[in-house]
């Protein structure tokens, strides 16, 4: 495996919409894999291609450290409630912003041996999910976020 660079706003590949993944093999599960280590490296929950500059739909995720998904060509198919939370960024480092998000979602995908998945999911995965797809459309959370500062504390001074 191998750490990627991840690209940081301002990056034009942060605000292009990704193309469909077409062919699922060898290379591609390296890429998730390379994705993946550099997502842990950086502790993050999650990275989505076009943050190492490759633009396609492909998502990797794991907020608990236990499970990881990989998500190619994900959609998601239901939505209910909302939640408001604080959200970071690998291509933002040290910004911090509240993101209204559903509270639950549900999202169809294709998994890396090319099987067909569906994921309900609440809490924040459901967050974290909502937020990688919205990088395959080239949206970045500060594109969405209220109360955007430097800090994850709120009363922090700034
Ligand atoms: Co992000």
């Amino acid at each position: 495996m191998a750490l990627l660079e991840i690209k940081t706003a301002g990056n034009p590949v942060l605000k292009t919409v990704c193309k469909p993944v077409e062919k699922i093999d060898k290379r591609l599960r390296k890429l998730l894999d390379d994705m993946a280590e550099t997502m842990y490296e950086s502790k993050g929950v999650g990275l989505a291609a076009p943050q190492i500059g490759e633009s396609i739909r492909a998502v990797v995720i794991d907020v608990d450290g236990k499970t990881r998904y990989d998500m190619i060509n994900p959609v998601i198919v239901y939505r209910e409630g909302v939640d408001i939370d604080t959200e970071g960024c690998l291509s933002c480092p040290n910004i911090f912003g509240e993101v209204e998000r559903a509270e639950k979602v549900r999202v169809e995908f294709i998994s890396r041996f090319n099987k067909k998945k569906t994921l309900e999911a609440d809490g924040l995965l459901a967050r974290c999910i909502q937020h990688e797809l919205d990088h395959l459309d080239g949206q970045l959370f500060i594109d969405i976020a209220k109360n955007i500062r430097a800090n994850r504390d709120d009363n922090a001074s700034r």
